[in-house]
């Protein structure tokens, strides 16, 4: 029989990766997705009619309860979370209750209906914030920078509690960050390669950034979903830094995403201190070492086929949109 997963997030970037990458491995691929006035299924779209919807809430327990009562799934992946960091300053308490202690509410209705069910954890390499030690990997020491890097830790180690606690099959991926054409637009990645596609286009003057020397190591989530699916498949749970091992500026990203659309971004792009952040994370980079060598894992598209590819994709949006 096929086995059944559930994804929590799965309306976000990764949840409509993971979803495909599930259903092409023969999964019946079931989702929560939260009540909203109108609809939020641009990313899963024309997934209709292979993958179930279910309504449920992450801060609502006894919803995720029957969900998992309902669906009976054989793996469950949480990715549903407040992660624009940003908003995190905003949104300190919603931020916790989702980002946080969400993670709690599914880890207790997995240990009331079926301690079996293997659980997947989506944690951040924003935990690593002000970062000790370079490249970071799975023993690197947290010192998270923002209410989110908090909340993150926080959903990390309850993962790890109740791995030790109960025995459970829960697994926790500390992913850096990974981008696609599917990324929400406030990202900065998808936030540049936007605004590159509609200047070309006519369709917008500038572009405001906050810090342009801030680095990550910036990867693909078509392939960070794999890693994900790779840890549930494992003898034993445990936990694993996903990365590419290599760091950029977001002003490489600028010129790269600029350069595909044969424009100097000296012309358009502007700072603003209103986007510098409380706390910033200066630079990050990951060892994913333990990854490729027990999960066989390894990113396969670099970052500039990365940003190329979202520029391209960005361009054709805009071309198709009426104004
Ligand atoms: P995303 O695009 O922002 O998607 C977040 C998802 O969470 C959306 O489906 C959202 O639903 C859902 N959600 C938020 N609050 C919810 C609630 N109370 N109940 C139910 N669903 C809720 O994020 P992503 O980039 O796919 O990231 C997936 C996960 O990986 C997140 O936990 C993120 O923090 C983590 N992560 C991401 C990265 C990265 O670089 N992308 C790196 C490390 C970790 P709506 O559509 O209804 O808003
Ligand atoms: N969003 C944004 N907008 N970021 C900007 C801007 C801007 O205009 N200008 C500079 N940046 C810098 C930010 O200060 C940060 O240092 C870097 O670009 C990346 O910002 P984001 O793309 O917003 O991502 P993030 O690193 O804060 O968080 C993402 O990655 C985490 C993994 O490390 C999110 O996906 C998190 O959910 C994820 O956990």
């Amino acid at each position: 029989m096929a086995p059944t997963a559930m994804i929590t997030g799965i309306t976000g970037q990764d949840g409509a990766y993971l979803a495909r990458f599930l259903l092409d491995k023969g999964y019946q691929v079931h989702g929560m997705v939260r009540r909203s006035s109108s609809e939020n299924f641009e990313r899963i779209a024309d997934l209709a009619g292979r993958i179930t919807l279910h309504q449920a809430d992450l801060l609502d327990q006894l919803s995720i309860v029957n969900l998992l009562h309902t669906v009976r799934p054989r793996e469950v992946y949480n990715l549903a979370a407040q992660s624009f960091v940003p908003t995190s300053w905003l949104q300190p308490l919603l931020t916790g209750d989702f980002t946080a202690l969400g993670v709690t509410r599914v880890l207790e209705a997995i240990r009331l209906v079926d301690r079996t069910i293997r659980f997947y954890q989506a944690s951040s390499s924003e935990m690593f914030g002000q970062v000790r030690t370079e490249p970071q990997n799975e023993d690197t020491p947290f010192w998270p920078r923002s209410p989110y890097g908090v909340a993150k830790v926080y959903g990390h180690w309850i993962t790890v509690n109740y791995r030790e606690s109960y025995e459970m099959f829960c697994c926790s991926g500390i992913l850096f960050n990974h981008e696609s054409p599917w990324r929400g637009k406030e990202f900065v990645t998808r936030k540049v390669t936007d605004a590159a596609a509609r200047i070309k286009l006519g369709r917008q003057d500038r572009l405001k950034l906050g810090n342009l020397d801030a680095m990550r190591d910036w990867g693909f989530a078509g392939d960070y979903v794999e890693a994900m699916w790779l840890m549930l498949q494992q003898d034993q749970p445990d936990d694993y830094v996903v990365a590419t091992g290599e760091k950029h500026t977001v002003r490489e990203l600028v010129e790269i995403a600029f350069a595909r659309v044969d424009l100097n971004p000296a012309q358009y792009v502007e700072t603003d201190p209103a986007l510098l952040r409380p706390a910033e994370v200066n630079h990050l980079c990951g060892d994913s070492t333990k990854a490729r060598q027990k999960l066989g894992w390894r990113p396969r598209v670099g970052f500039r086929e990365l940003i190329e590819m979202m520029v391209d994709a960005d361009l054709e949006r805009v071309r198709a949109e009426r104004h």
